[in-house]
């Protein structure tokens, strides 16, 4: 196993022991990141619903299909980037006998961070999409509005480039002309990430370039076929 597949393994399963948090004893399958380990790009969702909680995987319920179609949309798989969550047991909450996914509270955000911040650093990603409210809030602070505050370019954790954008699920709950203009948003700021990555791969074959003491011949930045999703 290389390195960085390995430094995952170890951290699930030190994620899978530890008891920081009463959900820890309620969830069924613990749920740490998937995907390509040498991503540039990281996804940072919320945390895992029922079904994940069952698979013990990131986003594969209704919410994980819109997250594959956006990325979709903007010319990557699921397999190409690293998808992970703020915290990695399900929050739930019980009432007569019926168990229901809940916000994660600040505290078990808090308890699960040093396991997203490992991620981090073991993945390294340049650039850190998150997806929703309490993701963005882990990150840029409590005050973080998304509404107002999507879709802009912060420094993010380890020289990261962090933008946050609606989560699919929200997107999911919408009705009638609001799922449109929403998507419209979403589409903007998938497209920024786009764009962001593109630049990064240009700049890395520029650099390469140079080391190599060869003059620079600028390759137009490819346009993948862009459709919403
Ligand atoms: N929503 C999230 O934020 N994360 C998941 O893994 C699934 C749904």
């Amino acid at each position: 196993m290389d390195t960085k597949r390995s430094a995952l393994a170890t951290l699930h399963a030190q994620a899978d022991a530890c008891r920081r948090c009463a959900i820890a004893t309620t969830r069924d399958k613990i749920v740490c990141g998937v995907g390509d380990p040498e991503s540039t790009l990281m996804i940072v969702g919320e945390g895992p619903g029922e079904n994940e909680d069952r698979k013990g995987e990131p986003f594969v319920g209704r919410a994980g299909e819109l997250l594959t179609k956006m990325l979709a949309a903007i010319g990557l798989s699921r397999e190409d980037v690293f998808i992970t969550n703020t915290i990695k047991c399900r929050a739930s909450t019980e009432e007569n006998g019926r168990v229901f996914n809940r916000a994660p509270m600040l505290e078990e955000i808090a308890n699960c961070r040093e396991f997203l911040d490992r991620e981090i650093a073991i993945v390294k990603p340049r650039v850190i999409l998150a997806v929703g409210a309490p993701a963005a809030k882990s990150f840029l602070g409590a005050g973080f509005g998304i509404t107002r505050q999507r879709g802009i370019w912060y420094a993010g954790p380890a020289g990261t480039d962090l933008i946050v954008t609606f989560h699919p699920a929200y997107i999911l709950r919408l009705t009638g002309g609001q799922i449109d203009a929403v998507k419209r948003l979403v589409w903007n700021d998938l497209q920024a990430v786009r764009r962001k990555l593109d630049e990064l791969k240009q700049a890395d074959e520029v650099e390469s370039v140079d080391r190599e003491g060869r003059p620079f011949q600028p390759r137009p930045l490819q346009e993948p076929e862009l459709k919403l999703f």
